[in-house]
């Protein structure tokens, strides 16, 4: 039997695809090969597009798009698709920064992709874009909040926000104007009050997770950065548009700590998976074969 022309050039992407190694994100490819079957820990982010794309306009000609930690890219590729002018995908790791460039020209579609990492970027870019994509990294981030508050900044239209959260999912109290010290301890002390849990060791394995909020503390913190939110389309997905534009102050010299877990520095920069880690994402995709 004779391959079709289409099967030949298809084992070549899938072979292409198997070399770019372990992929997070599971998605379709134009000429049918996938990046993966969405087996966790990866996922398909289809499912999360869903969520939230009736809040994106169907054209957004004209319109530039900021998507960081956008791994393979498939978030900035949508909003391509959709017209987007320009799209910067910020990424620090080098293996998904090579899997955004093979999928956007599978797809024939032109990112921006900067290979930093978001507090780099955030704290020594000052454009703002009209979209921004801020989903699954909040929790990644040491320093989650000034990210959080130069986002704001940056987003002149929406942005569509995603954390991973713990804790109680019960209304908190209505807020207080003030907190008394000691008088109003135990309101501070509900785990229901907006609070965020700081992991000093590993959580799910994972270096990079650092700071989980609960749900409580989401809107509170969009808000005191200025952004108002419009719809929760997920318990962990927030769509947001800017209330209040606090500015900001641009100093001609910035001084940015390395920090990480394990005694190993891991950012800010560039960088690669742990080398083990990223051998065992691989293995594991031979389990998966054999399932
Ligand atoms: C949980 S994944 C989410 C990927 C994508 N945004 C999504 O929702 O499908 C976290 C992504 O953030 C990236 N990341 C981790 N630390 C980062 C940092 N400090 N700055 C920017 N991206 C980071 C990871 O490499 C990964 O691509």
């Amino acid at each position: 039997m004779s391959l079709s022309p289409n099967s030949t050039a298809n084992d070549e992407v899938a072979r292409q695809v198997r070399d770019l190694g372990w992929w997070y994100q599971h998605f379709e490819l134009p000429c049918g090969v996938t990046t993966g079957n969405g087996q966790e820990p990866a996922y398909r982010p289809e499912t999360r597009w869903r969520l939230f794309e009736p809040f994106v306009p169907l054209d957004l000609k004209g319109k530039t798009v900021l998507d960081l930690g956008g791994s393979a890219g498939y978030f900035s590729i949508q909003m391509k698709l959709r017209g987007a002018d320009r799209c910067v995908l910020v990424e620090p790791y080098e293996e998904f920064v090579r899997q955004a460039d093979f999928a956007a020209r599978q797809f024939g579609v032109d990112i921006e992709i900067v290979n930093d990492d978001a507090l780099t970027f955030c704290l020594t870019c000052d454009e703002r874009f009209d979209y921004v994509i801020f989903l699954g990294l909040f929790y990644h981030l040491k320093y989650p909040v000034i990210v959080l508050d130069r986002v704001a900044e940056m987003t002149k239209e929406r942005l569509y926000f995603h954390s991973h959260l713990l804790g109680l999912d019960s209304a908190p109290g209505a807020p207080k104007a003030n907190y008394e010290r000691g008088a109003d301890d135990s309101l501070v002390d509900d785990p229901a009050f907006p609070r965020m849990m700081f992991i000093e060791t590993l959580y799910n394995g994972d270096p990079t997770n650092w700071w989980i909020p609960n749900y409580q503390s989401l809107e509170p913190l969009l808000r005191s950065a200025g952004m108002k939110v419009i719809a929760r389309p997920h318990d962990q997905l927030l769509v947001a548009e800017p209330e209040h534009y606090f500015g900001k102050v641009v100093h001609d010299k910035l001084v940015l700590p390395r920090f990480g877990k394990k005694g190993r520095a891991i950012h800010p920069g560039p960088q690669k998976v742990d080398p083990e880690l990223w051998q065992r994402l691989i293995d594991s995709l031979d389990t998966e074969d054999a399932d």
